[in-house]
Protein backbone atom coordinates (compact mmCIF):
# COMPACT_ATOMS: atom_id res chain seq x y z
CA UNK A 1 0.00 0.00 0.00
CA UNK A 2 1.24 3.46 -0.66
CA UNK A 3 2.34 5.21 2.10
CA UNK A 4 1.42 8.81 2.14
CA UNK A 5 -0.49 11.72 2.71
CA UNK A 6 -3.02 13.07 -0.01
CA UNK A 7 -4.57 16.37 0.04
CA UNK A 8 -8.27 17.53 -0.96
CA UNK A 9 -8.42 21.25 -1.31
CA UNK A 10 -12.17 22.23 -0.90
CA UNK A 11 -13.15 24.37 -3.80
CA UNK A 12 -13.96 27.96 -3.19
CA UNK A 13 -17.30 27.89 -5.06
CA UNK A 14 -19.35 24.97 -3.57
CA UNK A 15 -22.66 25.39 -6.24
CA UNK A 16 -24.17 22.65 -7.61
CA UNK A 17 -21.82 21.91 -9.86
CA UNK A 18 -18.72 22.74 -8.08
CA UNK A 19 -19.90 20.35 -5.37
CA UNK A 20 -20.68 17.38 -7.54
CA UNK A 21 -17.47 17.83 -9.04
CA UNK A 22 -15.66 18.00 -5.52
CA UNK A 23 -17.50 15.48 -4.35
CA UNK A 24 -16.70 12.99 -7.26
CA UNK A 25 -13.16 13.92 -6.75
CA UNK A 26 -13.16 12.76 -3.04
CA UNK A 27 -14.73 9.46 -4.37
CA UNK A 28 -11.88 8.72 -6.71
CA UNK A 29 -8.83 10.21 -5.02
CA UNK A 30 -6.44 7.10 -5.14
CA UNK A 31 -5.70 5.06 -1.84
CA UNK A 32 -3.25 7.10 0.74
CA UNK A 33 -2.41 6.22 4.36
CA UNK A 34 -3.89 9.81 5.22
CA UNK A 35 -6.05 12.19 3.64
CA UNK A 36 -5.88 15.87 4.70
CA UNK A 37 -8.93 18.32 3.40
CA UNK A 38 -8.16 21.94 3.25
CA UNK A 39 -11.01 24.63 3.61
CA UNK A 40 -8.84 27.59 3.19
CA UNK A 41 -10.76 28.57 0.04
CA UNK A 42 -14.23 27.56 0.85
CA UNK A 43 -16.64 30.50 1.24
CA UNK A 44 -20.18 30.58 1.32
CA UNK A 45 -22.10 27.24 1.23
CA UNK A 46 -25.43 25.76 1.59
CA UNK A 47 -27.29 22.85 2.67
CA UNK A 48 -27.18 20.30 -0.29
CA UNK A 49 -22.89 20.95 -0.35
CA UNK A 50 -23.28 20.81 2.88
CA UNK A 51 -24.42 17.44 3.18
CA UNK A 52 -22.89 15.82 0.06
CA UNK A 53 -19.15 16.58 0.85
CA UNK A 54 -19.76 15.66 4.12
CA UNK A 55 -21.55 12.49 3.33
CA UNK A 56 -18.57 11.40 0.91
CA UNK A 57 -15.82 12.48 3.63
CA UNK A 58 -17.28 10.02 5.48
CA UNK A 59 -17.12 7.51 2.87
CA UNK A 60 -13.57 8.21 2.68
CA UNK A 61 -12.92 7.85 6.01
CA UNK A 62 -14.48 4.02 5.99
CA UNK A 63 -12.61 3.04 2.91
CA UNK A 64 -11.17 -0.58 3.42
CA UNK A 65 -8.02 0.20 4.31
CA UNK A 66 -9.14 2.66 7.30
CA UNK A 67 -7.27 5.71 5.86
CA UNK A 68 -6.69 8.62 8.11
CA UNK A 69 -8.69 11.88 7.55
CA UNK A 70 -7.78 15.31 9.02
CA UNK A 71 -8.89 18.99 8.17
CA UNK A 72 -6.72 22.03 7.36
CA UNK A 73 -7.70 25.53 7.68
CA UNK A 74 -11.07 25.50 8.80
CA UNK A 75 -11.55 27.35 11.64
CA UNK A 76 -13.16 30.07 9.83
CA UNK A 77 -16.01 28.18 8.41
CA UNK A 78 -18.38 28.77 11.58
CA UNK A 79 -21.83 28.61 9.19
CA UNK A 80 -20.87 24.79 8.39
CA UNK A 81 -19.30 24.43 12.02
CA UNK A 82 -22.76 25.72 13.29
CA UNK A 83 -24.72 23.10 10.83
CA UNK A 84 -22.81 19.92 12.31
CA UNK A 85 -21.06 19.26 9.01
CA UNK A 86 -17.49 18.81 10.40
CA UNK A 87 -18.77 16.56 13.67
CA UNK A 88 -20.71 14.57 10.81
CA UNK A 89 -17.52 13.04 9.53
CA UNK A 90 -16.40 12.65 13.68
CA UNK A 91 -13.85 16.10 13.47
CA UNK A 92 -13.95 17.91 17.00
CA UNK A 93 -15.23 20.86 16.04
CA UNK A 94 -18.56 22.92 15.87
CA UNK A 95 -21.91 21.02 16.59
CA UNK A 96 -22.41 17.82 16.39
CA UNK A 97 -25.07 16.70 13.68
CA UNK A 98 -28.60 17.69 14.90
CA UNK A 99 -27.43 19.51 17.71
CA UNK A 100 -27.56 22.91 16.55
CA UNK A 101 -30.76 24.01 18.42
CA UNK A 102 -32.68 24.50 15.10
CA UNK A 103 -34.90 27.37 15.80
CA UNK A 104 -33.72 29.91 13.66
CA UNK A 105 -35.10 28.34 10.34
CA UNK A 106 -32.64 26.01 9.57
CA UNK A 107 -32.02 21.95 10.03
CA UNK A 108 -28.45 21.30 10.69
CA UNK A 109 -26.64 18.05 8.98
CA UNK A 110 -29.24 14.94 10.82
CA UNK A 111 -28.77 11.78 9.85
CA UNK A 112 -31.50 9.16 10.38
CA UNK A 113 -31.83 5.51 10.62
CA UNK A 114 -34.19 4.25 8.60
CA UNK A 115 -34.71 1.21 10.90
CA UNK A 116 -35.29 4.01 13.84
CA UNK A 117 -38.21 5.07 11.65
CA UNK A 118 -39.47 1.76 11.53
CA UNK A 119 -39.67 0.89 15.00
CA UNK A 120 -40.97 4.12 15.90
CA UNK A 121 -43.97 3.59 13.60
CA UNK A 122 -44.36 -0.11 14.53
CA UNK A 123 -44.18 0.93 18.45
CA UNK A 124 -47.34 3.50 17.66
CA UNK A 125 -49.15 0.73 15.65
CA UNK A 126 -48.77 3.50 12.74
CA UNK A 127 -47.77 3.28 9.21
CA UNK A 128 -44.00 4.10 8.43
CA UNK A 129 -45.85 6.98 6.11
CA UNK A 130 -47.63 8.44 9.11
CA UNK A 131 -44.16 8.46 11.06
CA UNK A 132 -42.31 9.89 8.51
CA UNK A 133 -45.19 12.38 8.03
CA UNK A 134 -44.55 13.66 12.25
CA UNK A 135 -41.19 13.82 11.55
CA UNK A 136 -41.88 16.17 8.49
CA UNK A 137 -44.17 18.63 9.82
CA UNK A 138 -41.42 19.08 13.41
CA UNK A 139 -38.85 19.71 10.56
CA UNK A 140 -40.90 21.97 8.33
CA UNK A 141 -42.17 23.51 12.05
CA UNK A 142 -38.75 24.89 12.44
CA UNK A 143 -38.12 26.21 9.38
CA UNK A 144 -41.12 28.01 9.02
CA UNK A 145 -41.28 29.28 12.47
CA UNK A 146 -45.03 28.33 12.39
CA UNK A 147 -46.95 25.04 11.95
CA UNK A 148 -49.69 26.53 9.75
CA UNK A 149 -49.93 28.12 6.32
CA UNK A 150 -49.04 27.36 2.92
CA UNK A 151 -45.39 27.01 3.29
CA UNK A 152 -45.45 24.92 6.38
CA UNK A 153 -47.88 22.61 4.60
CA UNK A 154 -45.80 22.44 1.05
CA UNK A 155 -43.23 21.47 2.92
CA UNK A 156 -44.60 19.12 5.05
CA UNK A 157 -45.80 17.48 2.22
CA UNK A 158 -42.38 17.86 -0.30
CA UNK A 159 -40.28 16.62 2.60
CA UNK A 160 -42.07 13.81 3.30
CA UNK A 161 -42.52 12.81 -0.17
CA UNK A 162 -38.77 12.79 -0.35
CA UNK A 163 -38.45 10.87 2.87
CA UNK A 164 -40.80 8.04 2.00
CA UNK A 165 -39.33 7.51 -1.07
CA UNK A 166 -36.01 6.83 0.54
CA UNK A 167 -37.64 4.49 2.87
CA UNK A 168 -40.14 2.88 0.69
CA UNK A 169 -37.14 2.21 -2.03
CA UNK A 170 -33.64 2.98 -1.14
CA UNK A 171 -32.96 0.33 1.07
CA UNK A 172 -30.41 2.51 2.53
CA UNK A 173 -29.62 2.07 6.35
CA UNK A 174 -29.58 5.66 6.94
CA UNK A 175 -30.37 9.25 5.32
CA UNK A 176 -28.98 12.49 5.76
CA UNK A 177 -31.31 16.05 5.87
CA UNK A 178 -30.10 19.54 5.53
CA UNK A 179 -32.27 22.60 5.29
CA UNK A 180 -32.31 26.31 5.21
CA UNK A 181 -34.66 29.10 5.39
CA UNK A 182 -33.92 32.69 4.16
CA UNK A 183 -37.30 34.68 4.62
CA UNK A 184 -35.63 38.04 3.59
CA UNK A 185 -34.79 36.16 0.37
CA UNK A 186 -38.43 34.31 0.13
CA UNK A 187 -36.38 31.11 -0.11
CA UNK A 188 -35.63 27.80 1.07
CA UNK A 189 -33.81 24.88 0.66
CA UNK A 190 -33.74 21.46 1.51
CA UNK A 191 -31.46 18.84 0.84
CA UNK A 192 -32.08 14.85 1.43
CA UNK A 193 -29.44 12.04 0.63
CA UNK A 194 -29.48 8.56 0.64
CA UNK A 195 -26.82 5.70 -0.34
CA UNK A 196 -29.23 3.38 -1.34
CA UNK A 197 -29.56 1.51 -4.70
CA UNK A 198 -30.50 4.57 -6.57
CA UNK A 199 -33.09 5.32 -9.03
CA UNK A 200 -31.77 2.76 -11.75
CA UNK A 201 -32.02 -0.04 -9.67
CA UNK A 202 -34.95 0.83 -8.42
CA UNK A 203 -36.94 1.32 -11.46
CA UNK A 204 -35.37 -1.52 -13.16
CA UNK A 205 -38.21 -3.45 -11.58
CA UNK A 206 -40.75 -1.89 -13.93
CA UNK A 207 -41.06 -4.21 -17.15
CA UNK A 208 -42.29 -1.35 -18.67
CA UNK A 209 -40.30 1.23 -19.26
CA UNK A 210 -36.18 1.01 -20.41
CA UNK A 211 -33.57 2.33 -17.68
CA UNK A 212 -30.42 1.20 -19.29
CA UNK A 213 -28.83 4.23 -18.22
CA UNK A 214 -29.02 6.23 -15.51
CA UNK A 215 -30.55 9.51 -17.30
CA UNK A 216 -33.06 7.37 -18.47
CA UNK A 217 -34.15 5.95 -15.07
CA UNK A 218 -34.37 10.16 -13.75
CA UNK A 219 -37.02 10.99 -16.51
CA UNK A 220 -38.70 8.24 -15.90
CA UNK A 221 -38.84 8.64 -12.14
CA UNK A 222 -40.00 12.39 -12.76
CA UNK A 223 -42.66 11.32 -14.72
CA UNK A 224 -46.20 11.09 -13.62
CA UNK A 225 -47.83 7.61 -12.60
CA UNK A 226 -44.35 6.23 -13.17
CA UNK A 227 -42.81 3.44 -10.26
CA UNK A 228 -40.93 1.02 -9.65
CA UNK A 229 -42.95 -0.14 -7.01
CA UNK A 230 -46.82 0.42 -8.50
CA UNK A 231 -46.89 -1.05 -12.17
CA UNK A 232 -48.80 -2.49 -14.61
CA UNK A 233 -48.29 -6.80 -13.41
CA UNK A 234 -46.40 -5.68 -10.38
CA UNK A 235 -47.29 -7.65 -7.23
CA UNK A 236 -47.48 -5.26 -4.84
CA UNK A 237 -50.55 -4.28 -2.41
CA UNK A 238 -51.67 -1.32 -4.18
CA UNK A 239 -54.49 -0.30 -1.17
CA UNK A 240 -54.10 2.42 1.73
CA UNK A 241 -53.03 5.75 2.43
CA UNK A 242 -49.94 4.92 1.43
CA UNK A 243 -49.73 2.94 -1.67
CA UNK A 244 -47.32 3.91 -4.55
CA UNK A 245 -49.07 5.63 -7.28
CA UNK A 246 -45.78 6.79 -8.86
CA UNK A 247 -46.25 10.69 -8.45
CA UNK A 248 -44.24 11.26 -5.46
CA UNK A 249 -41.81 13.29 -7.46
CA UNK A 250 -43.58 14.28 -10.28
CA UNK A 251 -45.76 16.63 -7.56
CA UNK A 252 -42.23 17.32 -5.65
CA UNK A 253 -40.48 19.00 -8.51
CA UNK A 254 -43.91 20.89 -9.96
CA UNK A 255 -44.00 22.58 -6.40
CA UNK A 256 -40.41 23.69 -6.63
CA UNK A 257 -40.18 24.88 -10.46
CA UNK A 258 -42.99 27.56 -9.34
CA UNK A 259 -40.54 29.97 -9.23
CA UNK A 260 -37.58 27.38 -7.22
CA UNK A 261 -36.10 24.49 -8.65
CA UNK A 262 -35.49 20.85 -8.02
CA UNK A 263 -32.41 19.17 -8.52
CA UNK A 264 -31.86 14.68 -8.26
CA UNK A 265 -28.60 12.89 -8.71
CA UNK A 266 -28.32 9.14 -8.61
CA UNK A 267 -25.68 7.61 -9.90
CA UNK A 268 -23.60 9.07 -13.10
CA UNK A 269 -25.95 11.66 -13.88
CA UNK A 270 -28.18 14.90 -11.72
CA UNK A 271 -30.86 16.71 -13.64
CA UNK A 272 -31.80 20.34 -12.43
CA UNK A 273 -35.55 21.48 -13.38
CA UNK A 274 -36.19 25.34 -13.65
CA UNK A 275 -39.59 26.86 -14.86
CA UNK A 276 -37.77 28.95 -16.79
CA UNK A 277 -34.62 27.55 -18.11
CA UNK A 278 -36.08 23.80 -18.45
CA UNK A 279 -33.93 21.22 -17.96
CA UNK A 280 -29.95 20.62 -17.15
CA UNK A 281 -27.92 17.88 -16.62
CA UNK A 282 -24.93 16.87 -14.51
CA UNK A 283 -21.87 14.52 -14.87
CA UNK A 284 -21.51 13.26 -11.14
CA UNK A 285 -20.69 9.71 -9.32
CA UNK A 286 -22.97 9.06 -6.80
CA UNK A 287 -24.22 5.96 -4.88
CA UNK A 288 -27.63 6.22 -3.87
CA UNK A 289 -30.03 9.28 -4.39
CA UNK A 290 -29.85 12.76 -3.39
CA UNK A 291 -32.38 15.56 -3.83
CA UNK A 292 -32.35 19.49 -3.42
CA UNK A 293 -35.04 20.97 -3.45
CA UNK A 294 -36.00 25.30 -4.08
CA UNK A 295 -38.57 26.82 -3.11
CA UNK A 296 -39.74 30.54 -3.40
CA UNK A 297 -41.86 31.05 -0.78
CA UNK A 298 -43.70 33.56 -2.21
CA UNK A 299 -45.14 31.41 -5.00
CA UNK A 300 -46.95 29.10 -2.55
CA UNK A 301 -50.29 29.38 -3.12
CA UNK A 302 -52.71 26.42 -1.24
CA UNK A 303 -51.43 22.98 -1.40
CA UNK A 304 -54.50 21.58 -2.02
CA UNK A 305 -55.57 23.50 -5.17
CA UNK A 306 -51.82 23.37 -6.46
CA UNK A 307 -51.89 19.78 -6.11
CA UNK A 308 -55.49 19.04 -7.80
CA UNK A 309 -54.09 21.11 -10.45
CA UNK A 310 -50.81 19.00 -10.58
CA UNK A 311 -52.60 16.06 -10.31
CA UNK A 312 -54.89 16.78 -13.89
CA UNK A 313 -51.67 17.50 -15.69
CA UNK A 314 -50.10 14.22 -14.40
CA UNK A 315 -53.03 12.32 -15.78
CA UNK A 316 -53.54 13.67 -18.91
CA UNK A 317 -49.58 13.56 -19.45
CA UNK A 318 -49.67 10.04 -18.97
CA UNK A 319 -52.72 9.56 -21.03
CA UNK A 320 -51.31 11.41 -24.00
CA UNK A 321 -47.61 9.39 -23.18
CA UNK A 322 -49.87 6.66 -23.66
CA UNK A 323 -50.59 7.38 -26.53
CA UNK A 324 -47.42 8.14 -27.75
CA UNK A 325 -46.66 4.98 -27.00
CA UNK A 326 -49.68 3.45 -28.54
CA UNK A 327 -48.63 4.62 -31.61
CA UNK A 328 -45.10 4.14 -31.71
CA UNK A 329 -43.01 2.47 -29.22
CA UNK A 330 -39.69 3.97 -30.24
CA UNK A 331 -41.29 7.39 -29.70
CA UNK A 332 -40.94 6.57 -26.07
CA UNK A 333 -37.78 8.28 -25.93
CA UNK A 334 -38.86 11.68 -27.92
CA UNK A 335 -39.84 11.91 -24.70
CA UNK A 336 -37.25 11.41 -22.13
CA UNK A 337 -35.47 14.58 -23.97
CA UNK A 338 -37.82 17.05 -23.39
CA UNK A 339 -39.04 18.28 -20.24
CA UNK A 340 -42.51 16.74 -19.12
CA UNK A 341 -45.11 19.29 -19.42
CA UNK A 342 -47.83 19.49 -21.08
CA UNK A 343 -47.09 21.66 -23.98
CA UNK A 344 -43.97 19.64 -24.71
CA UNK A 345 -46.12 16.61 -24.89
CA UNK A 346 -48.79 18.55 -26.98
CA UNK A 347 -46.06 18.91 -29.61
CA UNK A 348 -44.32 15.99 -29.88
CA UNK A 349 -48.42 14.30 -30.17
CA UNK A 350 -48.85 16.88 -32.71
CA UNK A 351 -45.43 15.48 -34.76
CA UNK A 352 -46.33 11.99 -34.54
CA UNK A 353 -49.84 12.96 -36.01
CA UNK A 354 -48.57 14.87 -38.77
CA UNK A 355 -45.48 12.29 -39.37
CA UNK A 356 -48.23 9.19 -39.37
CA UNK A 357 -50.52 11.52 -41.87
N1 LIG B 1 -34.44 7.49 -2.85
C1 LIG B 1 -34.75 6.61 -3.81
N2 LIG B 1 -34.01 5.47 -3.95
C2 LIG B 1 -34.31 4.56 -4.90
N3 LIG B 1 -35.32 4.70 -5.79
C3 LIG B 1 -36.09 5.80 -5.70
C4 LIG B 1 -35.84 6.82 -4.72
N4 LIG B 1 -36.75 7.79 -4.90
C5 LIG B 1 -37.52 7.41 -5.93
N5 LIG B 1 -37.14 6.22 -6.42
C6 LIG B 1 -37.71 5.50 -7.59
O1 LIG B 1 -38.45 6.41 -8.36
C7 LIG B 1 -39.81 5.95 -8.48
C8 LIG B 1 -40.74 7.13 -8.58
O2 LIG B 1 -40.83 7.79 -7.33
P1 LIG B 1 -42.16 8.57 -6.96
O3 LIG B 1 -42.00 9.13 -5.61
O4 LIG B 1 -42.47 9.51 -8.05
O5 LIG B 1 -43.27 7.42 -6.99
P2 LIG B 1 -43.56 6.24 -5.94
O6 LIG B 1 -42.77 6.46 -4.72
O7 LIG B 1 -43.39 4.94 -6.65
O8 LIG B 1 -45.11 6.44 -5.64
P3 LIG B 1 -45.75 7.58 -4.69
O9 LIG B 1 -44.72 8.63 -4.47
O10 LIG B 1 -46.93 8.07 -5.43
O11 LIG B 1 -46.07 6.85 -3.43
C9 LIG B 1 -40.02 5.05 -7.28
O12 LIG B 1 -41.07 4.11 -7.48
C10 LIG B 1 -38.66 4.39 -7.15
O13 LIG B 1 -38.55 3.32 -8.07
MG1 LIG C 1 -42.77 8.30 -3.75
Amino acid sequence: MANHSSILRVPSTLDLSGALRFAKDIASVPQADEYIIDFSRMGHVEPFPMLLISSEIRKLARREHRPRVGCSNFKQCTYAAHMGFFRSFNLEHGNAPGQARGNENYLPITVFETRDLEREALEQGIEVGSQVESISKRMSAVLCGADTGDMFDTLVYSIREIIRNVVEHSGAERFGICAQHWPKNRRVEVAILDRGIGLRSSLFRNPHIDVSDDKKALNYALMPAVSGRAFKGSRINAKGNWANSGFGLYMTNRICRNGGNFFIASGDTGMLLTKTAGKRYFNCGLDGTAVRMVMDTSALVGLRDALGRYREEGYEIQRKYREIVNIDPSSASLMLSEDFDKSAVDSILLKLRRALG
